[in-house]
């Protein structure tokens, strides 16, 4: 009884050599895969601190490798400790209930319990450097988060979604001094695209291995 997902079309499109020798290894993956959280669109736990991007990345225009500030340099997006919140709350709003939780861990030294909202399965493997560093903004994976005061997890972040801009790139590639605008949005985005993609030689993989290791 073995039921076909959606992303079998995908994987057939990239021809018969491929099906012929993973089927062992696609079987095992559906067998420990299908995690659902991942495919969640709309997915927005609560936060132990009311955290809002719409006030910091949106109003107060902070830029947002400020705080997540490893997303060039590394494949995970650090979350920043309360260390760096404090540059600015040990002198605003002090005596704010909200901020309370903040206190008390920058005092005690625990991290903040902050939830995970984006979280791929283990055997996908992710890179942000590889990716903010190449012309993908933070906006094209996950919206316009400078408009969101509790965060949600806006695209699918399905194998078939990566792929779509895997093989499209041209469709999605800024200047690299543009990658954390939430409002680029030029009218010629496919001729940039392919001006910047012939530049920077960009050639994103199919190859299963890229992102299954
Ligand atoms: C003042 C610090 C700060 C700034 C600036 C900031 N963030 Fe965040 N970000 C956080 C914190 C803290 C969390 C964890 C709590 C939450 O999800 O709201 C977070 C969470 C996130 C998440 C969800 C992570 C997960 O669990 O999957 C994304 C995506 C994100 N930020 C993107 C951005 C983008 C894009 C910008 C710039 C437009 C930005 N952030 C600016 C502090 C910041
Ligand atoms: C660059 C300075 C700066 C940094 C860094 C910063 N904030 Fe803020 N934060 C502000 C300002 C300004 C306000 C709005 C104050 C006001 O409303 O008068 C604010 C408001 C808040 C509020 C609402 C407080 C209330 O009583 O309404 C919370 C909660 C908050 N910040 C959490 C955080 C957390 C958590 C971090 C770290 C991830 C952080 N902030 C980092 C400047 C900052
Ligand atoms: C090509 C798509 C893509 C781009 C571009 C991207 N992200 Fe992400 N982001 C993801 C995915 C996928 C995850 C979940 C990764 C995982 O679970 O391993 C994630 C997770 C995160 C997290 C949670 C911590 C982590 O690394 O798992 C934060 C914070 C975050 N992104 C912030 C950002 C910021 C800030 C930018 C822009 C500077 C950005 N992202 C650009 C796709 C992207
Ligand atoms: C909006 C476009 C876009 C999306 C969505 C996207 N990617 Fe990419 N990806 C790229 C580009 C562009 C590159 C860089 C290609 C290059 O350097 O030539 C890249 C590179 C990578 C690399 C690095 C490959 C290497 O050679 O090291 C990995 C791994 C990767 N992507 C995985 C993923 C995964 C997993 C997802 C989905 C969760 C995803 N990507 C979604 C555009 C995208
Ligand atoms: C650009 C990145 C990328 C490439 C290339 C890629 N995958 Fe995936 N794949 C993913 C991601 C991300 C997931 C997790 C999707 C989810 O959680 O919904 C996934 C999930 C899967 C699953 C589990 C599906 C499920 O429903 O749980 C299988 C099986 C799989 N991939 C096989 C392959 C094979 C075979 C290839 C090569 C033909 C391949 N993948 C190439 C990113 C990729």
């Amino acid at each position: 009884m073995f039921h076909f997902p959606s992303w079998t079309l995908t994987v057939r499109d990239m021809g018969g050599a491929v099906l012929l020798v993973a089927p062992l290894y696609i079987v095992g993956l559906v067998a420990f895969g299908a995690s659902p959280k991942t495919t969640d669109v709309g997915y927005q736990p609560d936060q132990p601190i009311e955290f809002s991007h719409a006030l910091h990345a949106g109003q107060l225009g902070m830029d947002c490798r400020y705080c997540h500030n490893t997303v060039e340099k590394a494949a995970h997006a650090a979350v920043p400790p309360a260390a760096t919140c404090m540059n600015c709350h040990a002198g605003i709003k002090t005596q704010s209930p909200k901020l309370q939780l903040l206190r008390d861990t920058y005092e005690n030294g625990e991290p903040i319990a902050w939830q995970r909202v984006h979280d791929l399965p283990d055997y996908a493997y992710f890179d942000h450097s590889a990716h903010v560093t190449r012309g993908i903004g933070c906006a094209s994976c996950h919206g316009r988060i400078d408009k969101m005061e509790k965060v949600w997890q806006e695209h699918p972040l399905s194998m078939g979604w990566c792929l779509d801009c895997h093989r499209n790139p041209e469709d999605h590639l800024r200047p690299l001094d543009q990658i954390t605008n939430m409002t680029w949005a030029p009218e010629n985005q496919r001729e940039i695209g392919l001006e910047i993609k012939a530049k920077l030689n960009i050639a994103p993989s199919q190859n299963c291995s890229t992102c299954h290791r």
